[in-house]
Parts: structure tokens; C-alpha cells; sequence
């Protein structure tokens, strides 16, 4: 099964997620590729995320016949606030929006090698509250880059059910993703996920594991693991395909990425996903 954006982009079930994986990413990439992982996440971040060594090993992958067209990437624009300085950003800190955003779309297919992202997201805006004319300058040069070809769909991260909304009311294209750290306390990011539901924007999840202790600790989410003979990390992952989500997942080692993937292989019933929806409400 693959997810189908509303402009038509497909995208594969689960996202091989590549932040704070330094001098790693290179080698833990090839390895996620190799498992199985036809989706790459990361961003034009330094302080987080490194997307030159991505792009090398998108290179030795194409050495192995894993062709560009045969993989699902994306990319991040941060704005100066997430670049941990001047220094670190990927374009001229002191431009308008519109020229930082082009900037940093050249260098991200400079480091990654290629001409064209499936999908570049906005990686957040400027405050916590509201959308900032910066935000809406760059969520406009976005637009441009979608139809120019640059990127086949366009997303944004790390935004509340408020934002979204603006952003939606603002917006010539609307995203075809949200990126956002999932809390199973708040129905594992509810009010943003029943706008998504509603425009047709596919939700990626991230912190899915991390975020959650309380759901990976529920006795019912263990017995459903011994049930279907799988881990609670499946459970967690499987129950976000399951409603529809994309889950992003970081992991650095082989088996992890391998029983990721495998998630998809069982199914929960529709009221254990009702229960696992409101688990720690
Ligand atoms: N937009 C944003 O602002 C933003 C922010 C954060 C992250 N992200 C994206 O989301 C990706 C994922 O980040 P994340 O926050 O979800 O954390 P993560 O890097 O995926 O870490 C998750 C933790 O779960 C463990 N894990 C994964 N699969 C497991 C399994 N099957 N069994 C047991 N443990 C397992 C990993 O340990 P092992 O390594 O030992 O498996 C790791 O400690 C990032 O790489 C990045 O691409 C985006």
C-alpha cells in the first residue's frame, strides 16, 4: 500500500528519517535503502541534520542500480531562527525570503545530487503563534518551485491546528504533508490530523516512539504486540498506517529498520485502533 498526495505524488508507508545521524547518515542511509526504505527525509539544517552526505550515499545507492526515480526524497527550508546562526544557513541570511528559499532549494539539490525533490516542506514558522509575512513570502516561493519542477509537492512542518488553518486561508497551493512531532496525549496530534483528514493532506508523524512513553508502557499495546507476535514499536507504527499517517522513524540499527518496515505485514482491528486513538487521553 503507498499514500497518494492530492496532486497526485505518491509516497511510500513509512519515511527513513535521517536528523542527528553526523558523520553516520552516509552509511545509515545505504543501510535503510538496502533494508528496504524507498522514502529519505531530512533538511538544509547543519546543526541537525547532514544532507550532503545523504546526497553520497544517493550516489554509491545509484552505483548499485537504485536509480533517483526509484526513491521518494525530501527536504526541509528553516528559516534563520533553526539554523543555529548565520553562519550555518544554507543561503544569505541578510536576503528576502523568496531569494533564501531559492537558495536553499540549489544547495539541497547540489548536496543531494539531483534536480527535482518529491516533496519540500517548510520546517516551521517563525513563532509558536501565527504566520509571520516572512512565512507566507516563503510559503509563496515554495509554490513557485512546485511549478517549476523543482519539487513535486510542498509541506509544512511543526504547526499547530491554528496555523494550518492560516495557512490554508493564505495559501495559492495548500501543502500535500504536515510534519509533526506526534502526541498520543493529545490524540496523537488530533486537531491537526482532523484538518488534514479534511483537506486530503497526508500527516507525517515523527516522535512516534520517543514522544509516547506513556502509550509504549500500556499494558494494552503489550498484549496487542504478544497477540499478533510483533514488538510494541510495530503496534505504535502499524496503528499510525493504519489511520492513515506516515510514520517517520530514525532508527540506526538494521533490525529496528527491518521490523519497522515489516508493520505493514499485520492488521489491528478497528477497535483496537479506536482504543490505541484515546489510549492516554
Ligand atoms: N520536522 C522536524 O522538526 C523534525 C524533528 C524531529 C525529527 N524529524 C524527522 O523524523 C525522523 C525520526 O525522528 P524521531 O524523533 O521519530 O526519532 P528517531 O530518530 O526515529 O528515534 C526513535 C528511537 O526509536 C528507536 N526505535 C526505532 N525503531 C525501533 C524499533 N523497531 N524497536 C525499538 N526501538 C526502535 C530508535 O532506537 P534505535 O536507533 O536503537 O533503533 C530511537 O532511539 C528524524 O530523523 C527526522 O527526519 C523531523
Amino acid at each position: 500500500m503507498s499514500l497518494t498526495t492530492y496532486n497526485d505524488v505518491k509516497a511510500p508507508d513509512l519515511m527513513y528519517g535521517t536528523a542527528w545521524k553526523k558523520d553516520a547518515t552516509t552509511d545509515l542511509v545505504r543501510l535503510a535503502v538496502e533494508t528496504g526504505f524507498t522514502a529519505i527525509d531530512t533538511a538544509n539544517q547543519i546543526i541537525h541534520y547532514n544532507e550532503e552526505k545523504v546526497g553520497d550515499a544517493l550516489y554509491f545507492l545509484k552505483e548499485k542500480g537504485i536509480e533517483r526515480d526509484m526513491l521518494f526524497l525530501q527536504t526541509k527550508f528553516t528559516s534563520l531562527g533553526g539554523q543555529g546562526g548565520a553562519d550555518n544557513a544554507p543561503y544569505d541570511a541578510s536576503a528576502d525570503a523568496a531569494t533564501q528559499v531559492r537558495q536553499s532549494m540549489e544547495s539541497s539539490l547540489k548536496h543531494l545530487r539531483t534536480d527535482y525533490v518529491d516533496s519540500y516542506v517548510l520546517h516551521g514558522p517563525e513563532m509558536r503563534i501565527g504566520l509571520t509575512p516572512y512565512d507566507l513570502a516563503v510559503w509563496s516561493t515554495m509554490e513557485e518551485l512546485l511549478a517549476e519542477g523543482k519539487t513535486r509537492s510542498i509541506g509544512v512542518s511543526n504547526v499547530s491546528a491554528e496555523q494550518l488553518e492560516l495557512l490554508l486561508k493564505h495559501a495559492s497551493k495548500k501543502p500535500a504533508f504536515v510534519q509533526n512531532r506526534c502526541f498520543a496525549v493529545n490524540g496523537w496530534d488530533k486537531p491537526v490530523r482532523d484538518i488534514c483528514t479534511r483537506e486530503g493532506i497526508i500527516y507525517q508523524g515523527f516522535s512516534l516512539l520517543t514522544a509516547n512513553p506513556q502509550a509504549i508502557d500500556h499494558h494494552f499495546v503489550r498484549e496487542l504486540a504478544d497477540k499478533h507476535g510483533a514488538t510494541v514499536p510495530q503496534v505504535i507504527f502499524r496503528f499510525c498506517t493504519q489511520i492513515g499517517m506516515l510514520p517517520l522513524t530514525g532508527t540506526t540499527r538494521k533490525e529496528h529498520m527491518k521490523q519497522d518496515l515489516d508493520c505493514v505485514k499485520f492488521d489491528l482491528s478497528a477497535d483496537d485502533i479506536e482504543r490505541i486513538e484515546s489510549i492516554v487521553l
